[in-house]
């Protein structure tokens, strides 16, 4: 994995503490060719967690309604299709269809408030539309 690829997506206050917001970044693969990769980022205060927004079970987004990830205490994300519960720091499901199963990690950082993805080769017209993605959900 690259380290020195860093990706801001959006700033930190763009993600109000304790929620979880999706962004449809496109990613480069190892053959060169682009494909979308959906992700989503958990802020909890000065934490952030970021997984692929794709559900171990059945492949599919969590947010069946859009940018709905959260169950309804807001402490677990959720698949709005099947319930499929899922620890926010961890992304271990707990509950569900793919109980003991995980959300694939994406690896952020957090630089001069801006949230990053880390070592992840990103199309570049991506990177364009991150800030975008931000204002758009906020
Ligand atoms: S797709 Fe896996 S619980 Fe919904």
């Amino acid at each position: 994995m690259a380290t020195d690829l860093v990706y801001a997506i959006c700033r930190m206050s763009d993600i109000p503490s304790q929620r979880a917001q999706g962004f449809q970044l496109m990613r480069v693969g190892d053959d060169g060719k682009e494909r979308a990769w959906p992700i989503i980022v958990v802020r909890w205060g000065r934490q952030v967690f970021g997984y692929e927004n794709k559900c171990p079970h059945d492949g599919v987004n969590l947010d069946w309604e859009r940018n709905q990830f959260l169950d309804p205490n807001g402490m677990r994300l959720m698949c709005g299709k099947h319930g499929a519960l899922f620890e926010l720091g961890t992304g271990m499901c707990v509950d569900g269809p793919c109980k003991g199963h995980w959300l694939n990690p994406v690896p952020l950082a957090v630089l001069d408030e801006d949230i990053c993805v880390v070592g992840v080769q990103l199309a570049e017209d991506a990177e364009e539309d991150g800030p975008d993605a931000c204002e758009e959900a906020g």
